[in-house]
């Protein structure tokens, strides 16, 4: 199958895994909270912004290499950290770390995938990033940043958008736990889709935070916030402060939209701010990511590195924010649908999708640096 005629879009890509992936996985993935107004602001602010087309420009070819915190990568873009990754597909953090590797773009690891960082550190090169959420004493936040750090991971993320848990109303109709409870429904789920089910048996993982087999009785671990909820650590300034000063590396802080919250970020010592609003998965009634990026660039100056993500379902959309400010891109579902849809296969279709538009649409306006497009914007109203 030539999965560029049969699957040329993410669209493509997740109607594909939704026919791989059991229902309550699926839900887990693809919801928002509440209405999903979250969801649908940041798509239709980016669906908003247009580009003027620049003409008889010669042969124009997109630049896409692209340096962040001192590092170059040969994409504009990177790979999101994604909570149980691994219940999507089995074995998803380490087919998406290959493919990161092999691509030179970031693999973020979140603290709640089902991979441990000793799971995928054979895999992650010089491209690892590892996401981290409070804990509730410092001493087990000093013992998990040496693990992190010894596992091979540069750069720590750490996500501040998720003070507590939000309700999403698709995931708890769809009766998610993990693990699986082993009831009717999810057992008549399960068995509907038996290549997903395969290739669980084959990677012999029950599904669940496997960084946390440490840290957390193994007691308690019934439901599917337990193992993280357990240790949850008060996400407030001290925090990061303490972080700062026990993380060497370089430090990202992901979740601002607030241009002041960003400034206050930068002078505790953070490198680098993720304007994020995990896709609308945490708060509806918030602003679109997107109209919040270049007032974040405004309060922050031009030199400290943005990094946008929530909607990216185009290379289109990674261009929009490089012109509305970003220094760069993170993905998240869109990598979950792509291994679930087709495992590794899938995972370089995305790639190729995402540059192939990003290449395209370049050429279009005419242009070759991602760093230029703020000059084909075209007014908004
Ligand atoms: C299923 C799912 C799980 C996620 N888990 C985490 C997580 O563990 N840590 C984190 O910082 N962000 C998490 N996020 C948010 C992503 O890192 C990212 O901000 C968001 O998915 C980007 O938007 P997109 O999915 O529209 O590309 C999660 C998102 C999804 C969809």
């Amino acid at each position: 199958m030539d999965l560029d005629l049969s699957h040329p879009s993410i669209g493509d890509l997740r109607r594909a895994a939704r026919k791989r992936m059991p229902k309550f996985a699926f839900e887990y993935l693809d919801s928002g909270t509440g209405r999903e107004l979250g969801l649908k602001g940041n798509r239709d602010a980016l669906d908003a912004i247009g580009f003027m087309p620049s003409v008889l420009r010669g042969r124009t070819v997109a630049k896409l290499q692209t340096t962040l915190l001192s590092r170059t990568y040969d994409l504009p873009f990177g790979i999101a950290p994604i909570g149980m990754s691994g219940l999507m597909w089995a074995g998803a953090e380490r087919m998406l770390a290959k493919a990161a590797v092999a691509h030179n773009m970031p693999f973020s690891l979140s603290s709640v995938a089902v991979a441990s960082p000793e799971d995928v550190a054979p895999y992650i090169g010089n491209t690892g990033w590892f996401q981290h959420y409070p804990v509730n004493s410092g001493e087990l936040r000093r013992k998990m940043l040496r693990r992190i750090k010894a596992a091979g991971f540069h750069t720590l993320i750490f996500t501040v958008d998720v003070p507590e848990e939000s309700r999403r109303e698709r995931q708890r109709r769809a009766n998610l736990t993990v693990p699986p409870k082993a009831d009717l429904r999810t057992l008549t789920e399960m068995a509907s889709r038996p290549a997903w089910c395969l290739a669980h048996l084959r990677e012999g993982i029950m599904p669940r935070m496997r960084f946390f087999d440490d840290y957390v009785p193994t007691r308690g671990r019934e439901s599917f916030t337990h193992a993280a909820a357990l240790i949850r650590g008060i996400p407030d300034w001290t925090y990061l402060r303490e972080l700062r000063q026990e993380w060497d590396g370089s430090l990202v802080v992901k979740g601002v939209l607030r241009p002041e919250d960003a400034q206050r970020v930068l002078a505790e010592g953070v490198d680098c701010i993720w304007v994020s609003n995990h896709s609308g998965r945490q708060f509806e009634a918030g602003p679109a990511v997107i109209d919040q990026l270049p007032k974040i660039r405004d309060a922050v100056g031009p030199d400290v590195p943005l990094i946008y993500d929530s909607g990216v379902a185009w290379g289109l959309d990674i261009m929009r924010a490089f012109a509305k400010g970003a220094d760069f891109v993170m993905v998240g579902r869109a990598f979950q649908y792509a291994v679930a849809a087709f495992g590794a296969r899938g995972i370089e279709h995305l790639i190729h999708i995402l540059k192939a538009d990003i290449q395209s649409n370049m050429s279009q306006l005419g242009a070759e640096k991602l760093d230029d497009l703020s000059n084909y914007l075209l007014p908004q109203v």
